[in-house]
């Protein structure tokens, strides 16, 4: 977690580092800071707290130079503070960095520093690089960066200044993100593209222990050894009106409604030549005698969901995996396995880690990631895009939509490759798919109502999702999206496992969000509804239901007409809206929810 900006160029750099850090600030907001490089030293602000009060502090402090460096942050090793904040200055006041992961080895470090009389001033594993730098430094800043990421075990993308080499920012990274951005009026360093889109749509992505050495005229690169690297300069697609709200209150809600054109858009990007359909006719499935998806929160619900559509369309058994469990169970997979690595950031540490787990047993990888140029897209055997743009809301909407809609086609692909459905049924499916986006732009269009619903809700202690089969799957989402977003208590689980226990805790003032939409357990569903309200419990049902009769202690969200299995799509979308009102009407941060990060680059 914590986003990481630089700048050398021809600018004040203040303006441009922490306007870049507003766009970081998904990655992590309990405290932020600025180091500015000035003729005999650092001017450096550091505040705990949101980005705001780092600029209100900048306000009564005005700082103005030409090269410098931010973060923002999401604490790991000391509380969030003042000091703990970054940019951490050695105690010779002569190297500042700013870091993003965690160094593993910090305390043996530490401790070998303090040994030569080096005083920390914070609680950090962080501060370690800064002093470790200062100690190793003489005379030569890249050198020193070398020597640093030789001592340091962990995972790390740095920004590094040093007063006696003016014009100088130097960056490393080992499985954490970092982009370098390239200006006209200078050069950058980010955690992420929204960053540096005001200035350029040029970008290099560095690898792990490659460096780049920026100075106002030129950005040049090398690798471990020293050796110069030529590095391809690629063009971003993303706009700024991606990484701006447009009005809209929230990026979630901006995200929400954008969800009828990134499916349009992921669907046409299997569909027409380019990446993604070549990685699709490519794929020769029948190698494979077994399907595991493993992935983290809401990548890990989407897994869940394919799962049953992987499973009906193709008849081949498919396993779906926390990939936190999965790095550690020693998995019974190999050369026969295909491995789906589902990810929106690309960086989240344990589908890295399931992700190289599978890899070192021969499995087949095949990612699907939102981020180009992230960590899982360029490791993996294969990697489909996403094309969701950039997701700025902790919660994530718009890439989740999108990641489904690519597993969706994916099955159905495989299904016709393995011989289970016809080219006939092929093009039903993908009719029905391509029908998505207007369905749910049908259903954006009854955003007043699941409004009007949400905030009677915000009272709720406690709030249920049952389903069952594939609408179990997305109650899972839904449980998920309320938690992260409304901190009201949530659960999902399968509607015939109300009765082995969940069910003492439905009493009055309960509510039961139903999902249904799999006709052929209607009533099943329907007399799991009839068991709580008889309890005290209210009911949402959303669902394809015509027969829903709405009363006192149920209301009905209908939703169109369509294949179960298609339906997480649209259901999704009101239980997006449905978090997304409750949180709002509760006055909460839904952009920046407590405790959370936009991508957990940490275990
Ligand atoms: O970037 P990833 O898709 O790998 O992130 C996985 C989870 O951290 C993420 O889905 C998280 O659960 C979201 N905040 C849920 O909205």
């Amino acid at each position: 977690m914590c986003g990481i900006i630089g700048y050398v160029g021809k600018e004040n750099a203040v303006p441009i580092i922490v306007d870049g850090l507003k766009k970081l600030e998904y990655r992590g907001y309990d405290s932020a800071g600025v180091a500015i490089y000035k003729d005999d030293g650092f001017d450096v602000v550091k505040q705990k707290g949101r980005l705001s009060a780092l600029e209100q502090r900048l306000a009564q402090k005005p700082l103005v130079g030409n090269m410098g460096i931010g973060h923002t942050r999401w604490a790991t090793h000391g509380e969030p503070s003042d000091v703990n904040s970054h940019p951490h200055v050695g105690s010779k006041n002569k190297i500042a960095v700013v870091h993003n992961g965690i160094i593993e080895n910090y305390k043996h470090l530490k401790e070998r520093l303090e040994h030569w009389g080096v005083n920390f001033a914070s609680q950090t594993d962080s501060e370690v690089i800064a002093q470790l730098a200062e100690h190793y430094y003489s005379g030569d800043l890249m050198d020193a960066v070398v020597k640093v990421s030789n001592a340091v075990e962990g995972s790390y993308a740095l920004g590094v200044m040093c007063v006696d080499e003016p014009d100088t920012l130097i960056a490393i990274k080992k499985d954490n993100p970092l982009i370098i951005g390239v200006a006209k009026h200078g050069h950058f360093i980010a955690s992420d593209v929204p960053a540096v889109l005001k200035h350029t749509d040029k970008v290099c992505y560095l690898n792990d222990k490659e460096i780049a050495v920026l100075k106002e005229g030129s950005v040049k690169f090398f690798d471990i050894d020293g050796e110069p690297l030529e590095k391809q300069v690629e063009t971003v697609t993303w706009t700024m009106d991606d990484a701006e709200k447009g009005g809209y209150p929230h990026f979630m809600l901006k995200e929400i409604m954008e969800q009828p054109k990134v499916l349009r858009d992921t669907i046409q990007s299997v569909l027409k030549s380019g990446n993604n359909k070549n990685v699709i006719d490519t794929l020769d499935i029948s190698r494979f005698n077994k399907i595991v998806i493993t992935a983290c929160g809401s990548a890990y619900n989407a897994g869940v969901v394919a799962r049953y559509v992987f499973e009906q369309l193709c008849r081949m058994s498919v396993e779906v995996e926390l990939a936190s469990e999965f790095r550690y169970k020693n998995a019974i997979i190999d050369e026969k396995t295909l491995v789906i690595l589902v990810s929106q950031s690309g960086e989240t540490a344990d589908t890295i880690a399931a992700m190289r787990e599978a890899k070192s047993k021969n499995a087949t990888t095949l990612s699907i990631v939102n981020v180009v140029g992230s960590t899982i897209a360029k490791e993996a055997n294969f990697c489909l895009f996403t094309a969701a743009g950039p997701e700025i809301a902790v919660a994530t909407t718009k890439a989740f939509s999108s990641q489904l809609a690519l597993l969706y086609i994916l099955s159905i692909r495989f299904a016709v490759k393995l011989g289970k459905i016809s080219q006939v049924e092929e093009q039903k499916y993908l009719l029905e798919i391509s029908q998505l986006p207007d369905k749910i732009s049908s259903i954006l269009k009854r955003i007043d109502s699941i409004q009007m619903y949400a905030s009677e809700c915000v009272g709720y202690k406690s709030i249920f999702f049952i389903g069952r089969n594939i609408d179990y799957a997305i109650a899972l989402e839904g449980s998920l999206k309320l938690k992260e977003i409304s901190y009201i208590h949530s659960e999902a689980y399968a509607g015939g496992e109300l009765k082995h226990g969940t069910i003492s805790l439905v009493e009055e003032n309960t509510l039961v969000v139903a999902l249904s939409n799999c006709e052929r357990l209607y009533g099943k569903i329907m007399s799991n509804a009839e068991q709580v309200i008889s309890r005290g419990a209210k009911v949402l049902l959303i669902g394809n239901c015509p027969e829903a009769k709405e009363t006192d202690k149920l209301f009905h969200i209908g939703l169109p007409q369509g294949s179960e299995l298609f339906s997480p799509s649209l259901s999704v979308i009101v239980l997006q809206l449905f978090s997304y009102y409750v949180a709002a009407n509760k006055g909460l941060d839904i952009d920046k929810p407590r405790n959370l990060a936009k991508s957990v680059t940490v275990e």
